[in-house]
């Protein structure tokens, strides 16, 4: 398909690179230079004259700049006479910031939605939103691709390799705003059944939950999220589960911010068994398994 244009420009390489390959499509090429102030440069270097074009690129770490980027990149690309422009957002930065928690508080995904529709594409999809509400913050098509069937087709295989009764499964929201994320995944998982935990946040970045009536006793428990970022949710979940009787943790993310550097020291005190998507690549310890979104990029 030469009459496609694949770029990514700083966070998802791989999976761009992977696409163009699959599509046989134009793996686009750009530059971006910074100016001594900090203000940046980003342009194509491959001319999209009546050209397809997708654009990969989570805004993960950096999501300002990641975003600001794309929207240069954007530009640029429409001046060469491009025919459509598809933007992928695997992991769609500040969707954590959906509502107001505390007075005079942003909505900062609102306002990142406001500037996205700015960039008046045909197309924006991202992987496994934080919250469906976020949808209609965009006036552009928005679409959420779900990652559940990435999981449980992962938890199936895991389950019958490691000979674990599918009766002896529990599938953990670690929060109630995760509650339908595990639904999806106790209906892909016939058999399971679902336990919500109370979590409550005591500064940002700081989880911690609350004991709760649900037996987990003996029970293999899989807590489903959609990020990782210091890891303080899931942490402090699977160290509540194993102390009111769980047999252990698993646990799927969909996005692997990890912004905390001493990650997977904690990971190895209480989860068994760690697994993301490539929304955002990363150098992962070959313990930790990452299931591909590639085949749900079109
Ligand atoms: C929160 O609502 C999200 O779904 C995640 O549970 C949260 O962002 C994870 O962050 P952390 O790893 O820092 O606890």
């Amino acid at each position: 398909m030469k009459d496609l244009v694949i770029f990514s420009l700083v966070s998802n390489k791989r999976l761009a690179a992977k696409l163009a390959k699959k599509y046989d499509a134009i793996l686009g090429d750009i530059s971006i230079d910074r100016f001594k102030d900090g203000e940046i440069l980003v342009k194509t270097l491959t001319d999209c004259k009546n050209k397809d074009v997708i654009i990969i690129e989570s805004t993960a770490i950096k999501a300002h700049e990641r975003l600001f980027e794309l929207l240069l990149l954007v530009d640029s690309i429409k001046r060469t006479g491009s025919r459509s422009i598809k933007l992928y957002i695997p992991y769609f930065g500040y969707s954590r910031q959906e509502r107001v928690s505390w007075i005079n508080e942003p909505i900062s995904c609102e306002v990142v939605a406001k500037i996205l529709d700015t960039a008046e594409v045909d197309e924006i999809l991202t992987f496994d939103l934080h919250h469906p509400d976020i949808e209609k913050f965009f006036k552009t098509k928005f679409t959420s691709i779900p990652t559940t069937h990435l999981f449980a087709d992962y938890y199936r295989k895991y389950l019958k390799k490691e000979n674990i009764d599918i009766k002896d499964v529990v599938v953990v929201s670690p929060d109630h705003g995760a509650n339908t994320r595990a639904d999806a995944l106790v209906a892909s998982l016939p058999g399971t059944r679902k336990v919500i935990l109370n979590k409550f946040r005591t500064a940002p970045n700081y989880a911690e939950h609350l004991a709760f009536e649900d037996d987990v006793q003996g029970k293999v428990c899989i807590i489903i999220d959609d990020i990782i970022d210091t890891g303080g949710t899931i942490v402090s979940a699977a160290k509540l589960l194993l102390e009111q009787g769980a047999k252990c943790v698993l646990v799927g993310a969909s996005h692997a911010v990890l912004s905390n550097k001493n990650f997977e020291k904690v990971l190895d005190t209480c989860i068994k068994d760690l697994v993301f998507t490539n929304t955002i690549e990363k150098r992962l310890p070959r313990r930790i398994h990452v299931l591909d979104i590639s085949d749900d990029i079109k």
